[in-house]
């Protein structure tokens, strides 16, 4: 029989569809950059291509029928004044075909043509170029697949978006949860709400706690003052209808505050410039309301614009930066920052607030450059329990810019500082003056990083810094930082935390709701590895909008008590095979979490038998932690367990030495 010869065509890659794509920020541009505009490298405009934001990844099925593909790459003209870099790189069947090298702001567009015979499934990615992926519009410009016998090709996106629940529902029967250590200081006010869930009414107990606390019986909740250092051993107790529980509870009164990462919200990854005093009263609300409170989450946080503004158009947040003796203002959308965290305390829950070192915060607003007394001041007496100090225009002050726009001394707003003196000055000069202040203050050091913070951090009175930079509701962006954690693992410990950053599940959006744009899988990894690195966990969503997947998230006991552990290790990365990473985490009782970690594209479906390389010998319980059960019995007649880890996602499991 006579078959047709198979015709030789051109598919550009513009005709396929781009939504696949995986990408650092914004949303894949189909013949236009990322940002919606014309094509255009060193000066060229394209009318055809494909517009992206590095970290990003397209996977396009071939199946053997294209011969070639070509492009002009580059970075797009539109981020002028910055200083992207990326890197184009080319995947078939998994083996790099081509690379084009770091590409910068300017370089005109490279050429390339790779051959592609028999390539079944091709990946087009822009990597970060080492700066990281800060205004890297990556243009993949005329390019185009000479094929055979094929006129279009599918593009696939192989991370799974249907949800799914794992957290089994709490029993009707009391069962407390939390933190099992807390630190106060000697003298300062106490407060804990002893986190249980099961059926209310419930009634509350606490017995052996020290002089000068007492309990609400109702409502779990402890305060006092406690004057003299010491450990105190305490036992929890809760009682309904159903039965009772108790757990052990330690208070440790002497420096050390945080002994615990802080667990809570935060305005900023979901209200931006947009925050107000009502919605964070409406936070606190929601997190009662929707039980989050009855998993340990405690702390209410605002972010920026909670201060008046320099130079807004909008009027709610202009005034006063500071009255007449220098003390700061909160603007109108805030008013008695006082009555604020009275509020918050009313429900047993605590509050944090913002601000820099600079003269300006990151979004404008005043921040504490030359008040910080007043400042530390305030705080204290409003009754703060938590600041979050954000380097931003510091960078301006150290090029002696002070007075100057922090927008226009924006690049070196990011700078570090030059040498370690100087970038440790100003966090040291407010962590002084917390401490001076007649309450226990959560100080969360924020500078992405820089002069490996997690060296000095906890010497300036930091309980936790940001280790890098901000986080987004991309794979790529959460992909980069866990990668980046394990270098400051080492300086992890009670009252010491990396932070990774925020939470991006549920609604986020910085000012544009939306939701989380990782995938279940990506958001399960995400919640698993935070808990693994002891990491702060401050929820970045609308609380007021949360679903059913996210609380699943967050309020799991048994992948929360990972993070809070006592003992306050990280985990590292002890093993990778491939994208198979298994993080290892000590605990307290001896017993170790373990997240088998999938970063690729492809399942995960193997057997896995190197404990030993995990710290792991003898017998072990094994039991999955997301789903509440035991999954195997190692050492006995079982030497081996079975993988299957979907893309992007993971495993979270707990060995302990078992006897039986
Ligand atoms: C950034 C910081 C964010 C947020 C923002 C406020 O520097 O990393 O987490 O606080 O400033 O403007």
């Amino acid at each position: 029989m006579w078959t047709a010869p198979l015709e030789a065509q051109t598919v550009w890659l513009d005709e396929l569809d781009l939504s696949a794509a995986t990408q650092g920020f914004g949303m894949p541009g189909k013949n236009k950059s990322v940002d919606g505009k014309p094509i255009t490298i060193a000066g060229k405009t394209f009318k055809r291509g494909f517009g992206t934001h590095s970290v990003s990844s397209l996977l396009i099925l071939l199946d053997g029928k294209a011969s070639s593909f070509s492009a002009m790459v580059g970075i797009d003209d539109e981020v002028a004044g910055h200083e992207p870099a990326a890197e184009f790189q080319i995947f078939g069947d998994g083996k790099k075909l081509w690379s084009s090298g770091i590409m910068r702001l300017g370089d005109s567009a490279r050429s390339c043509s790779v051959a592609l015979s028999g390539v079944k499934k091709l990946e087009l990615v822009v990597a970060d170029g080492g700066n990281g992926n800060y205004y890297d519009h990556a243009d993949w410009a005329d390019a185009k697949f000479e094929a055979l016998g094929a006129n279009a090709f599918v593009t696939i996106n192989p991370v799974s978006s249907t949800p799914y629940i794992l957290t089994p529902a709490p029993p009707a029967t009391p069962r407390i949860n939390g933190a099992s250590v807390f630190g106060v200081r000697p003298g300062s006010p106490f407060l804990f709400r002893i986190a249980a869930t099961g059926e209310r009414p419930m009634t509350f107990s606490a017995l052996g706690l020290p002089k000068g606390l007492k309990i609400d019986p109702r409502t779990g909740i402890i305060t006092g003052r406690v004057s003299n250092a010491g450990t105190f051993n305490v036992t929890l107790g809760a009682k309904n209808a159903r039965g009772t529980a108790s757990k052990k509870f330690r208070i440790v009164c002497g420096d050390r505050i945080g002994l615990t990462p802080p667990m809570g919200w935060n305005s900023w990854n979901c209200f931006a410039g947009e925050v107000s005093a009502d919605k964070v009263k409406r936070a606190a609300d929601a997190l009662i309301k929707s039980g989050l409170v009855n998993h340990g989450w405690t702390y209410i946080n605002i972010d920026d614009f909670w201060q008046n503004h320099r130079d807004s158009e909008d009027q709610t947040i202009r005034g006063k930066l500071r009255d007449d003796s220098g003390r700061i203002v909160a603007n109108s959308r805030f008013g008695n920052m006082k009555l604020l965290a009275d509020y918050v305390h009313g429900l047993g829950l605590k509050i944090g607030l913002y601000s820099s070192p600079g003269p300006w915060t990151c979004g404008g607003c005043a921040g504490s450059y030359g008040y910080e007394k007043q400042d530390a001041e305030s705080y204290g007496k409003w009754g703060f329990d938590y600041l979050k100090y954000d380097w931003c225009s510091y960078g301006g002050v150290i090029d002696g810019m002070a007075d100057n726009d922090p927008y226009k001394v924006g690049s070196l707003s990011y700078q570090g500082g030059g040498d370690l003196p100087t970038a440790v000055k100003p966090f040291k000069i407010m962590g002084d003056y917390l401490r001076e202040q007649p309450r226990d203050i959560i100080y969360s050091l924020c500078q992405y990083g820089m002069s490996d913070v997690w060296k000095w951090g906890g010497s300036v009175g930091g309980t936790s810094w940001r280790t890098t930079n901000d986080i987004t509701d991309t794979w790529a962006s959460v992909k980069s930082i866990a990668l980046e954690q394990d270098k400051a693992a080492a300086w992890a410990k009670p009252g010491n935390w990396n932070d990774p950053d925020m939470l991006v599940v549920g609604t986020v959006g910085w000012g544009n709701p939306h939701p989380s744009r990782l995938k279940p899988d990506e958001q399960y990894l995400h919640i698993s590895l935070w808990s693994l690195f002891s990491s702060p966990l401050l929820i970045g969503c609308d609380m007021e909008k949360l679903d059913d997947f996210t609380l699943n998230l967050l309020t799991n006991d048994e992948v929360i008590a990972v993070n809070q552990d006592p003992l306050g290790k990280q985990a590292t990365c002890v093993y990778t095979d491939g994208e198979l990473r298994v993080y290892v985490k000590e605990l307290e009782d001896g017993s170790r979490a373990v997240g088998f970690c999938n970063f690729g594209l492809e399942k995960v479906e193997r057997s896995f038998r190197d404990f030993e390389k995990l710290g792991i010998s003898g017998r072990q319980t094994v039991r999955d932690l997301w789903r509440q059960k035991d999954v195997a019995t190692l050492g006995a007649t079982q030497s081996k367990l079975t993988l299957n880890i979907p893309v992007h996602g993971v495993l979270l499991y707990k060995f302990s030495p078992s006897n039986r």
